[in-house]
């Protein structure tokens, strides 16, 4: 599908940061003129985000935000075709202000609102980056609210397969970085420590993995997190020196988490005849966790695509970059657009219920 060229002001406000992007372009060939992402450093002397905060933080930093990506991109407001907001899932509170400000900017200045669904614009984010990550291709989206493995059979057109019973991966390594005594967010700290870990002294079993398991059942696809964390919990209670120990667990849970992750996202892209595997979330920036997908895909002639961290983690070109394919569709949306905490990517057949 080719689609005529426009230029989109995006916004996304769902979380902790607070973003503005101007792409331009068609769905098939988007292209990021400028991008602005403010993280918001508060919520680490909380150790998580602390809503009313994120809120109040998003008030505060959207309307700089958007003129600094305005004034990086030199585009005037007269040139930008419409606006697009994240307005769903996340921090309610903290979508409202993205909404609310886009849609008072797109009346403004006389252009539609269109709102995109937040993991639908981890989907698109890759191809930003990396041309050839478009579907067909197997999606595994792993941030600090999200697990998610999707089939993306073409874009709008995806088939949930897999998703976590409990803690995000994100969630995850954030917990274990608390346990470790390490900062908030813990993810890449743990990944750093667990390089100088021994792989031996700690071998915690994989969540959900099992080779017993065969296609069709209901844990085939799934993640659970929550004991591996409890197990990380009784090894650091455990320790009689966690100076000495505290590589060593990080290891044994980083092993667990990408051994677990690579297992099942191969699973997904073989049962499907994918050889194009597209990462995103705050995760994907575990170098660990790509080097891994990339070894096992290389197996059967499969690619891996990742996005470098500043679209990884959230930001406003993926939104903008999703809102060109609505946008070619018709979709538009109007003064109506709300926020909204939680509700399906559009496009997506759940298939993680169990077939009987
Ligand atoms: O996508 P993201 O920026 O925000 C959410 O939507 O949650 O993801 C943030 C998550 C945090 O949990 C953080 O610890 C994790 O991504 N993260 C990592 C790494 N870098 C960030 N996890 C593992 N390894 C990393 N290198
Ligand atoms: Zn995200």
């Amino acid at each position: 599908m080719s689609g005529t060229a426009m230029r989109v002001l995006a916004l996304e406000s769902s979380c902790d940061e607070t973003s503005a992007a101007v792409v331009s372009g068609t769905a098939a060939a988007p292209r990021l003129e400028s991008l602005v992402i403010l993280s918001q450093d508060v919520h680490r002397i909380f150790g998580g985000v602390v809503p009313e905060i994120a809120s109040r933080e998003h008030l505060t930093a959207i309307v700089p935000v958007t003129r600094q990506v305005m004034s990086d991109a030199r585009c005037q407001m007269s040139e930008i075709d419409a606006v697009a907001v994240t307005h769903a899932p996340g921090l309610v509170g903290a979508l409202l202000v993205g909404v609310s400000y886009a849609k008072a900017l797109a009346t403004a200045i006389g252009v539609p609102v269109i709102g995109v669904h937040h993991m639908e614009g981890h989907l698109f984010a890759t191809a930003l980056e990396h041309p050839e990550a478009v579907p067909p291709f197997t999606a595994l989206l792993v941030s600090g609210g999200h697990t998610l493995l999707i089939d993306v059979e073409a874009w709008g057109s995806y088939r949930l397969l897999g998703a976590t019973r409990d803690d995000a991966a994100g969630e995850a390594f954030d917990k274990v970085a608390k346990l470790l005594g390490l900062p908030y967010p813990g993810g890449r700290h743990v990944e750093a420590l667990a390089h100088d870990g021994d792989p031996k002294r700690f071998r915690f079993s994989r969540p959900m993995l099992n080779g017993g398991q065969r296609l069709g059942d209901a844990d085939y696809y799934d993640v659970s997190f929550s004991g591996l964390k409890t197990a990380v919990l009784l090894a650091v209670r455990g320790s009689d020196d966690l100076d000495r120990d505290r590589p060593h667990i990080a290891r044994g849970f980083h092993d667990a988490m990408v051994e677990t992750l690579v297992a099942k996202t191969l699973r997904a892209a073989r049962a499907h005849g994918r050889t194009r595997i597209v990462l995103g979330g705050g995760v994907a920036c575990n170098r660990t966790l790509l080097a891994a997908m990339q070894e096992g895909a290389a197996a059967f002639g499969g690619e891996v695509f990742a996005p470098t961290p500043r679209l990884a983690t959230d930001n406003a070109a993926m939104i903008g970059a999703a809102a060109l394919f609505h946008l070619e569709r018709g979709v538009r949306h109007d003064a109506s657009l709300n926020a909204h905490a939680s509700r399906p990517i559009p496009g997506l057949v759940d298939a993680t219920a169990p077939r009987r």
